[in-house]
């Protein structure tokens, strides 16, 4: 059967679905709360609150076979050129699993232990330095995953380094880390994986003018070179990373040396066994217990059979505050495209728009819209099973509200006053974690990482380029001397008033 077929098959569903609840789902179906749950080491999830039913799902799956997924994920693996547009492999799994067969794999894999070994040593040096600070500069995927990691698992005392980010070009941004910090006991790291990009370069000119003399300068680039003749930055003191590891899948290469600082070497195998035990899972777990699969298709489901076109991950653990940027730009610089491998237009809608925040936080900011706007957003919900701070009665009424929320927006409540309906059947994934723990954390950002891979394969995309970017950088770079000087004249009509204000 075609894979249209399958995808009309899921629009028949979703039609003859529509007005029914998912409230009703959970009470027709004996078991589906268990038999829609999945567990991956220390990872568990729930789809009972998703909008099929046992028919719909069945048709889900079988669009999911057609897709030839696990063979698509041995390509992954094997580092096959899944990266088309730029004809290289994706192989950020060899940064933390031996899973990979054929010569590339194991390749890079030898590659990656050099690497792992060089970041040791800096480590070691650092530790045994005065250094009490680091300043990690670099934007998008060199900086989103180290910084959520650091934030998320960052002891409460006892840590060897505090570890700083600054990733915007707006010169306050850095002034406000460098304010508190003595450039005689900090050190910098420069991360970027094409070492060109401006507000890297930018800031990494700023931090070395601030450390003066003698600058404890480190550097994280595919660009070996460029860090020593834009720097001065001596060749042991860059650590590499590769052309087929993409920048938003990059944290657990070198590009993590912040992690690796902040939390030590073990947390950081720790960090990178929880994503291998992910890695092991989606290779061999089959389709209709494979965790990643399945969400994946899941947001196939949401998007294009049932048309939602907002997805809102709330995260009931405050360390997890930083997730949702950093899922953002994994899932919406793989996925938003409109082409093809093929070079075709995309025959659905692909990414919907993903955003979220911390709870109980955002319960009393969008919630509302939530429960009572006129869209239909999908939610994630993230929770932490065991809380790690003294105060139990908070953690359990944090969990108490996790499980309202996702109750409340499913199940809604009729009222008589009409305005004040809670119509329910926003549809919602929930996914627990043991404990906050580095290892939980890898599965859960290598569990999106694939979640997002089966998506690029539902919409015959690929995943890992992001041309989409470059204009804007293009135009900001052509535009810099009509800022710097107003006797520049530029065509576009509205940019030559809006240069006027800033030059008035
Ligand atoms: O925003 C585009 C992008 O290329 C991202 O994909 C990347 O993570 C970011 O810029 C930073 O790039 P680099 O690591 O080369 O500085």
């Amino acid at each position: 059967m075609a894979q249209a077929s399958y995808r009309d098959a899921l629009g028949a569903h979703a039609r003859r679905l529509t007005g029914s609840s998912i409230q009703a789902l959970n009470c027709l179906e004996a078991g589906r709360a268990q038999q829609l749950a999945l567990r991956v080491g220390p990872l568990y999830a729930n789809f009972a609150r998703q909008s099929y039913d046992q028919a719909a799902l069945s048709a889900l799956l079988a669009y999911g076979h057609s897709l030839g997924l696990p063979l698509a994920f041995r390509q992954l693996f094997d580092g096959d050129k899944v990266n088309q547009t730029e004809a290289r492999p994706a192989l950020h799994t060899a940064l933390r699993c031996d899973l990979g067969q054929g010569e590339v794999a194991a390749s890079a894999r030898a590659q990656v232990l050099a690497a792992e070994q060089q970041l040791a040593a800096i480590v070691a040096e650092l530790e045994a330095s005065s250094v009490t600070d680091v300043v990690s500069i670099g934007i998008g995927g060199s900086d989103l995953g180290p910084r959520l990691v650091c934030d998320a698992l960052r002891p409460l005392q006892g840590a060897r380094f505090r570890v700083h980010f600054v990733s915007n070009i707006d010169g306050m941004a850095i002034e406000r880390v460098l304010a508190g910090l003595d450039p005689a006991r900090t050190a910098g790291i420069l991360i970027s994986k094409s070492f060109s990009t401006q507000e890297t370069l930018f800031n990494g000119a700023i931090l070395q003018r601030w450390l003066g003399e003698g600058a404890r300068l480190y550097a994280v680039s595919a660009d070996v070179q460029r860090p020593q003749q834009q720097f001065g930055i001596a060749p042991e003191r860059v650590l590499p990373m590769w052309d087929w590891v993409g920048g938003r899948y990059s944290l657990w290469s070198a590009v993590g040396l912040p992690i690796a600082l902040a939390l030590g070497m073990e947390a950081w195998q720790q960090l990178h066994d929880g994503a291998a035990l992910m890695d092991a899972h989606v290779l061999q777990a089959p389709l209709e217990h494979n965790l990643p699969m399945l969400h994946g298709l899941t947001e196939i489901w949401n998007r294009n059979a049932c048309g939602h076109a907002s997805h809102a991950v709330m995260c009931y653990d405050a360390r997890l505050a930083l997730l949702p940027a950093y899922l953002q730009q994994l899932v919406m610089e793989s996925l938003g495209k409109q082409v093809g491998v093929d070079g075709q237009p995309v025959w659905g809608d692909t990414v919907p728009v993903w955003w979220g925040g911390a709870g109980t936080d955002v319960q009393h900011s969008f919630f509302q819209a939530l429960h009572q706007g006129t869209q239909v957003i999908c939610g994630e919900f993230i929770g932490c099973i065991a809380g790690d701070d003294p105060h139990t009665a908070s953690h359990q009424a944090l969990l108490a509200n996790l499980l309202a929320q996702t109750e409340s927006l499913s199940n809604g409540r009729p009222s008589d006053d009409l305005p004040r309906n809670y119509p329910g059947g926003r549809p919602t994934t929930t996914v627990l974690l043991d404990a906050l723990t580095p290892q939980a954390l890898g599965a859960l950002i290598a569990f999106y990482e694939h979640s997002v891979y089966v998506q690029s394969l539902a919409w015959g995309i690929n995943a890992f380029d992001q041309f989409g970017v470059e204009l804007g950088k293009q135009v900001a770079s052509a535009l810099l001397p009509a800022v710097r000087d107003p006797a520049v004249v530029v065509e576009d009509p509205v940019t030559r008033e809006l240069l006027a204000q800033l030059h008035r």
